[in-house]
């Protein structure tokens, strides 16, 4: 038997303003989607901001439902409605915020099992690492690809 470790980086920030160009822009990107969030439920209204090839963002936000499985996160709101709109793009980056009442919280907020599940699938096919922002409003942090917030992603099929 040997003992193996699995290691991951990422990068934190103190402000979103320390962050290169285009990924300011899908922080900001991603607060502003948290605008779309439907939580009569939770009251925790998230935002997700995908980056395509080619520059363009594509929105999501968390949309409950009184039959609760119903319901869909923000990223995968996102990632589905970009994937649908622009079939032949890569994503190439997702931001993600949220908080209770539309109110950022400090720390970041961080992605579900099943969203991570997603973005492991999208990058797969792009076939590029896919970058993970996670916005708070005291420090952001950012994974360069989905594997290290995924590690052992599922690829046996
Ligand atoms: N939520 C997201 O939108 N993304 C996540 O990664 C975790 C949770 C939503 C689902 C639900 O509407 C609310 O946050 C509380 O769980």
């Amino acid at each position: 038997m040997i003992t193996k470790e699995i290691k991951l980086n990422f990068k934190e920030y103190s402000s979103i303003d320390e962050l290169e160009a285009a990924d300011k822009a899908l922080a900001k990107s991603a607060i502003d989607a948290m605008k779309g969030s439907y939580a009569p439920y939770s009251h925790f209204n998230v935002g997700a901001a995908v980056r395509l090839s080619g520059g363009i963002t594509v929105q999501g936000a968390n949309q409950e439902n009184a039959a609760f499985p119903s319901g869909l996160c923000a990223e995968r709101t996102a990632m589905f409605a970009a994937s649908a709109t622009y079939p032949g793009k890569d994503m190439e980056s997702i931001a993600i915020a949220g908080g209770v009442y539309g109110r950022l919280t400090q720390a970041p907020a961080t992605p579900c099992g099943a969203c991570r599940q997603v973005m492991a699938q999208y990058q797969t096919k792009s076939g590029k690492p896919m970058s993970v922002i996670m916005v708070g409003a005291e420090r952001i942090w950012k994974f360069d690809r989905v594997d290290d917030i995924l590690p052992l992603i599922f690829d046996s099929i």
